[in-house]
């Protein structure tokens, strides 16, 4: 259905739609970036030109081809300029009326067939594609953040979404060098849902004062493997935006307590202090401040990545039992789209899966609460003595 022909067209040229308009364009395509906010539209051409300055000087890519990017990356206001597209990729605002308007006049301007995708991290793609005359051309294509950088992409058809076009999105996405997995339209499709317990079971732990922030991010770290800390990354990525996703997450799921929120991070959220961002998060980031040490208890340590980990795998069995995403694309994707160390259902093999259910029958008998209920399919393969793989 594409070829290296087709013209993609991006639709707002903020952080991720020139992130993708790069990639688009460094996979050859004509690549079109339409945005309404002309110093929005200023400033993607100047972070282009800067990002490609910097990848030659750093030989990632010769002279010749940042000066192919440049001429195949075209900057405009003019949304009828997209006419000529062969697949559209939407990344403005995270609304949903705004995103339908704006896929109702795309499809009014362009041929019959072509594809038009969002890149929401949180809204139904079927919603958005309710608008459309054809639902059957929209599809959620989700890249994640640097777009340049990170090499995961979620490709999430709607319920009308014709499989031609999902099969046609994986193609051509992986010609990008994308690697790319398939997930059922749900809330945070595979990776912003999976990835939930990292961040709400450690909150928990501190919010239980079993163990204080830095502590916790140390286990992670240095028992688990993980890059960051879940304190670290929420401080990274900010307060209103990992926050937020976790609530949207929590009423999209009709309030399951499996993914409610911490007031502490509400609170902090509240105060404005989002984070690295505004230099006071969980973490204080102004000049001088001293950062407190975590208590290296080993036996607490292995306790707290034990009980996030178990969390995370029973979030990713779930996922995997109601047909969202494959094993093996669930393991990629939070390994690509968020760098863990492993794939989580591959790391419940090993440790052992009656192992992870202990733990969590542990959890489950003393809270008596919902939020540990371990997934059915994990019990199954206990029974059956089965793993994953
Ligand atoms: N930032 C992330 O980490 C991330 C990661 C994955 C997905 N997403 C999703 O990508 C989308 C964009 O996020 P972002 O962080 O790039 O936002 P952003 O605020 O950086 O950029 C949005 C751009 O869209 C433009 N815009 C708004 N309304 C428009 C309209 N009607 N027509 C044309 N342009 C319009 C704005 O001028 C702005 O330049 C959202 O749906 C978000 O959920 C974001």
């Amino acid at each position: 259905m594409f070829t290296k022909d087709s013209i993609i067209g991006i639709v707002g040229s903020g952080a991720m739609g020139s992130g993708i308009a790069q990639v688009a364009a460094t996979a050859e395509h004509q690549t079109l970036i339409f945005d309404t906010n002309a110093a929005a539209l200023e400033k993607a051409k100047n972070n282009l030109n800067t990002s490609l300055v910097k990848l030659v000087e750093k030989q990632k890519i010769t002279q010749d081809k940042a000066d192919s990017i440049l001429r195949l990356t075209t900057f405009t206001s003019q949304i009828n300029d997209l006419s000529k597209c062969h697949l559209i990729i939407e990344a403005i605002i995270e609304n949903s009326d705004v995103k339908q308007k704006v896929f109702q006049e795309l499809e009014s301007l362009v041929s019959n067939t072509c594809v038009l995708a969002s890149n929401t991290s949180s809204l139904s793609i079927t919603s958005i594609a309710s608008a459309c005359k054809n639902p059957e051309r929209v599809i959620g294509i989700h890249f994640f953040n640097p777009a340049t950088l990170m090499p995961l992409v979620e490709i999430i058809p709607g319920v009308a979404t014709n499989p031609d076009i999902t099969i046609a999105c994986k193609t051509v996405i992986d010609s990008w060098k994308k690697v790319t997995v398939i997930a059922k339209d749900t809330p945070g499709f595979i990776v912003n849902r999976v990835a939930r317990p990292f961040y709400s079971e450690a909150l928990r732990i501190y919010d239980e004062q079993l163990a204080d922030i830095p502590t916790i991010d140390w286990a992670m770290r240095e028992i688990g493997g993980f890059k960051m800390g879940p304190f670290e990354l929420m401080d990274l990525i900010g307060h209103d935006v990992n926050y937020v996703v976790t609530e949207t997450v929590w009423t999209q799921f009709y309030y399951d307590t499996r993914f409610k929120p911490s007031l502490s991070q509400k609170r902090l959220l509240e105060a404005k202090f989002l984070g690295k961002k505004s230099g006071r998060g969980f973490y204080d980031y102004r000049e001088g401040a001293v950062s407190p040490e975590p208590n290296k208890d080993e036996a607490l340590g292995k306790y707290i990545v034990n009980r996030v980990l178990c969390m995370l795998i029973n979030e990713a069995a779930d996922t995997h039992y109601l047909g969202i995403a494959s094993v093996n694309d669930i393991d990629l994707a939070m390994t690509k789209g968020v760098n863990y160390p492993k794939g989580l259902l591959k790391w419940a093999d090993e440790i052992g899966l009656a192992l992870v259910l202990e733990t969590l029958n542990k959890l489950y008998n003393d809270y008596q609460e919902d939020r540990y209920r371990a997934c059915i399919l994990l019990k199954n393969k206990v029974k059956q003595n089965n793993s994953f793989y």
